[in-house]
């Protein structure tokens, strides 16, 4: 049975009905719906304005794909090989502020790209088609794989797909593929003070 999502504020229904589904068709993506991803991602906020996200992709079946799909661990590439691209997100450690002419660390990189990545996503629910992050892959391999020079920190691979019915997954995929919960605002929200408990 699948759970629906229900918040507890009215908020856009954007936020609720995207979801990471594993089962996924495989069918071609069009450079026009991917472009648009991308210039989603492209009007994020960032410290400074400094933009230091990068995405480097793959298309399904591209001469660049078997190599993508062999980042992923096998738990991952058991389903995001179904995947119609597979986007791996770096994000660039410095920047040359405004005021300067040398490079200095840039202490929001990684945050700035995932502003950049939820964007993305969004953009992709809004057109049809899902997204599903992936952290358990070779960050290692993938520099070596992308050709990544220093100064940038692998964050993650986004595997974007048409979903498909969750017949094609394994048992144990199966009983796991639907929309999870969050917890309740008030233990990720606070007034004045810190005053959690974790
Ligand atoms: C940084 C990051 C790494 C993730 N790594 C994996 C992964 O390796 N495999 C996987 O199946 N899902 C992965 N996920 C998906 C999360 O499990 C999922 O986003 C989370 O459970 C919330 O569910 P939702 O995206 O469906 O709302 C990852 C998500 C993020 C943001």
């Amino acid at each position: 049975m699948t759970h629906a999502r229900t918040a507890d504020h009215e908020i856009s229904p954007i936020f609720t009905s995207r979801w990471s589904p594993r089962a996924l068709t495989g069918e071609a993506i069009d450079d026009r719906t991917l472009h648009a991803l991308f210039e989603a991602a492209r009007w994020a906020p960032s410290a400074n304005n400094s933009q230091p996200w990068r995405f480097v992709y793959s298309k399904k079946d591209s001469s660049s794909w078997p190599a993508f799909v062999g980042l992923l661990n096998e738990r991952n590439q058991a389903w995001a090989r179904k995947a119609s691209v597979l986007i791996v997100l770096l994000s660039k450690t410095t920047h040359v502020r405004p005021d300067a002419s040398e490079a200095t660390p840039l202490y929001s990189h990684s945050l700035d790209a995932g502003a950049a990545w939820a964007s993305l996503a969004f953009q992709a629910e809004h057109s049809g088609w899902r997204t599903h992050a992936i952290g358990g892959f070779d960050r290692v391999q993938a520099k070596a794989v992308l050709n990544v020079p220093d100064g940038y920190r692998v964050e993650v691979v986004v595997a974007i797909g048409k979903q498909a019915d969750r017949a094609e997954l394994s048992a144990e995929l199966q009983e796991r593929e639907q929309p999870n919960q969050r917890k309740p605002i008030a233990q990720f929200v606070a007034e004045g003070r810190f005053g959690f408990e974790d």
